[in-house]
C-alpha cells in the first residue's frame, strides 16, 4: 500500500487527478471505476480542466461507478447519475453510452445487482478503481457488517451514512435508505485502486481501516489485501498516522 501525503484538498485533488490522467493516457480505451461524493469532486474538476486544456481525451474509456441510490430518478439531482453528469460526464468528450451506474430505478433489486454485476463483467474488468472512505470505513455502500459482501448488492444505509449524507437533502426523511453497490469482491479484482482522503474527521477511520485489523467491521481495511492500492490523503486526514 502507497500512501501519498497532500498538503490540503486542493493538492489531494490535483495528485489523485494525475493518476487518473496517467490511467487514460497510458491506456486511451481504459475502465474507469469512479466514485461520487464530497472527496473526488476536486479531483475531477481537475481532469475537466486537462481535457480543456487538450491534454485528455475520454472518447475510449469506460465507466462503471460504484453506487446509486434505490428509488431516485436519473433527473434527481442528488443521485449518482446526475452527480457524475454534472462533475465529469458533461464537461468531457466521454461517450455516454459507455458510463454505468446501477440502475436505481429498477424496483427488482436481484435484478438490478446481476444487471450491473453482468455490465462489469462485460467491460472487461477495472483497470483503476477510484474509492472514497465512509466515516465507518464504507467503500462504496458497503456499510460494515460480518462479512465481505462479493457482489453488487442492495443495501439498508446505517444511521451514520444517512446522517452523513443529510447535507444533500432538504430533510433528514429525504435521504433514501436504500442504494445498490458494487460488492467488495468486484472491487478487489480492479487492477489498482486509488483512495482519496480529505480531512480531520477521517484521521480514526484511516488508522482503523489501513493500520487495524482486516474485518468485514471495517469494510476498507479488505484493501490491505490488494496488491495495488494507492491512497492519497491530505495532511489533517493523515493526523493521527
Ligand atoms: C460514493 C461512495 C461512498 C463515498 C464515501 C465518502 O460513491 O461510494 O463510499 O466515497 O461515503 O464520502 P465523502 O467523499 O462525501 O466523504
Amino acid at each position: 500500500m502507497k500512501i501519498v501525503r497532500a498538503k490540503d484538498y486542493e493538492d489531494m485533488s490535483r495528485k489523485a487527478a494525475n493518476i487518473l490522467a496517467a490511467q487514460v493516457i497510458m491506456k486511451p480505451n481504459c475502465v474507469l471505476g469512479l466514485a461520487t461524493g464530497s472527496t473526488p469532486i476536486g479531483a475531477y474538476a481537475q481532469l475537466v480542466e486537462r481535457y480543456n486544456k487538450g491534454d485528455l481525451d475520454f472518447s475510449e474509456v469506460t465507466t462503471v461507478n460504484l453506487d446509486e441510490y434505490r428509488g431516485l430518478p436519473r433527473d434527481n439531482d442528488q443521485s449518482y447519475y446526475y452527480f457524475m453528469n454534472d462533475n465529469l460526464f458533461g464537461k468531457v468528450n466521454i461517450n455516454p453510452e459507455r458510463t454505468f451506474l446501477p440502475n436505481g430505478m429498477e424496483p427488482d433489486s436481484e435484478k438490478a445487482c446481476r444487471d450491473y454485476d453482468r455490465i462489469i463483467e462485460q467491460t472487461g474488468g477495472v483497470d483503476l478503481q477510484l474509492l472514497g472512505l465512509g466515516h465507518n470505513g464504507h467503500i462504496g455502500f458497503n456499510e460494515p457488517g460480518d462479512a465481505f459482501e462479493l457482489r453488487t448488492n442492495c443495501v439498508n444505509l446505517t444511521e451514520s451514512t444517512i446522517k452523513a449524507n443529510q447535507r444533500f437533502f432538504a430533510s433528514i426523511e429525504d435521504v433514501p435508505r436504500q442504494a445498490y453497490t458494487m460488492g467488495i469482491g468486484t472491487i478487489m479484482r480492479a487492477k489498482k485502486i486509488l483512495v482519496v482522503v480529505s480531512g480531520e474527521d477521517k484521521a480514526q477511520i484511516i488508522k482503523e481501516a489501513f493500520f487495524g485489523a482486516i474485518t468485514p467491521k471495517v469494510p476498507a481495511s479488505v484493501l490491505q489485501l490488494h496488491r495495488n492500492v494507492t491512497i492519497v490523503a491530505d495532511e489533517a486526514a493523515l493526523s493521527l498516522i
